[in-house]
């Protein structure tokens, strides 16, 4: 014969669910900036034209080669607005680490 005696002793605090420490705001998009969606934007209309926008985006760099490999592109026959340059620049300048 077995006896199981199982006490529980549960010790709650009062004021469990009263406090919410972080507030339900809504989700914002993680964008560096408009600017650079704009870019993103640009790369897939004017640079997937001749190549693949894979071989741009696994390309990096700082700000004076972008400048470079952008002036390049148009010599090769690229074509892109004064905005359009600089927002495309700004996109891919942004994804650097
Ligand atoms: C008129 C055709 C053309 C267009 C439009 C074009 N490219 Fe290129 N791009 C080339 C050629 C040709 C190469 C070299 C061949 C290859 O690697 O496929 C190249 C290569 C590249 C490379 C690889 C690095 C290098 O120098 O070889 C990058 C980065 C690049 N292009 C970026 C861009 C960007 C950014 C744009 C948009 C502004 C663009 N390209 C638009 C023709 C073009």
């Amino acid at each position: 014969m077995r006896f199981f005696m199982i006490t529980i002793f549960a010790a709650l605090p009062g004021a469990i669910g009263g406090a919410v420490s972080q507030a339900m705001a809504p989700v914002t998009l993680p964008v560096p900036s408009q600017r650079s969606a704009e870019g993103r934007a640009i790369l897939y209309k004017r640079c997937s034209g001749c190549h693949a926008v894979e071989l741009v985006e696994g390309h990096g760099g700082p700000v004076d080669h972008w400048k470079s490999v952008i002036d390049t592109m148009l010599d090769r026959g690229a074509t892109l607005s004064d905005d359009e340059y600089q927002a495309l620049l700004a996109y891919l300048t942004s994804r650097q680490r």
